[in-house]
């Protein structure tokens, strides 16, 4: 749909950008419920039996989470990853990057973050804080040879967020990537990286049309990682 000036869209009907955005009321739709006191013990295993949900529901790209980070001057800044793989046990988060990128440098010079996750169709949000944990060379390695052809050369040619010059200079790197990987399937992309949000505290939202939203908040009661969640209800 093209907007015209005036805000309005230019098919459709006549319906200005607030209408767009408010005219459906978020979760206007039958949600799951969810009794907070029959929570397991851990954040790990609540997210794992939402995910399953998520999963079964067909929300779409369940697997796409939001993370943010703090830039050198303390400014937040944030964008979606996947999700590669969740430690239950340990409550670790798994996402991988270059670790030239905008968000690795900010991991390295501030390593803590906040993951985000809204599941739309069942009207589910967690939301994740903690530190992050760059995993050894030989781990993030091992996580690229998992990858298609298409984005192991995406990540050979690199250079992720800097200014590109032109389509064509992006082709002709990627070309060059190609090549190496035709020439060394083992190539490993030098700055792939794999992370993990250490989680200190996870809180799960249960939205409800009436606005009775379910909110369970888990917090590490230790320093270490321990398994000791304390956990408690927030008002919504
Ligand atoms: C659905 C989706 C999934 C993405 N997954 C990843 C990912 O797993 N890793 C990644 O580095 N970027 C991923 N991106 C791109 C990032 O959102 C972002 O554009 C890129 O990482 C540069 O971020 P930065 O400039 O903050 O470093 C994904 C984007 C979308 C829309």
């Amino acid at each position: 749909m093209t907007q015209s000036t005036d805000g309005r869209a230019a098919t459709g009907g006549p319906r200005t950008v607030p209408e767009l955005l408010l005219g459906r009321p978020p979760m206007a739709r039958e949600l799951p419920s969810f009794d907070p006191y029959r929570a397991p013990a851990g954040p790990g295993q609540l997210f794992v039996d939402w995910l399953v949900d998520a999963v079964e529901a067909e929300v779409p790209d369940h697997q796409v989470v939001t993370l943010s980070t703090v830039d050198a001057d303390g400014a937040p800044d944030a964008r979606v990853l996947v999700l590669r793989d969740v430690d239950v046990a340990r409550c670790g988060w798994v996402f991988a990057t270059a670790d030239d990128s905008p968000k690795g440098r900010q991991l390295a010079a501030h390593p803590a973050a906040a993951m985000t996750l809204y599941w739309p169709l069942l009207g589910r949000q967690v939301r994740i804080r903690g530190e992050v944990e760059q995993a050894r060379s030989e781990v993030a390695a091992a996580e690229f040879l998992t990858r298609s052809p298409g984005a192991r050369v995406a990540a050979l040619v690199g250079r992720q967020s800097e200014v590109l010059e032109s389509p064509a200079v992006y082709e002709a790197a990627a070309d060059v990537a190609r090549r190496a990987l035709a020439q060394e399937p083992g190539t490993i992309a030098p700055g792939h990286a794999v992370y993990t949000l250490w989680a200190h505290e996870v809180e799960f939202w249960q939205g409800d049309a009436d606005r009775r939203h379910v909110r369970l908040r888990y917090v590490r009661s230790g320093d270490g990682r321990r398994d000791s969640w304390a956990r408690t209800m927030l008002w919504p």
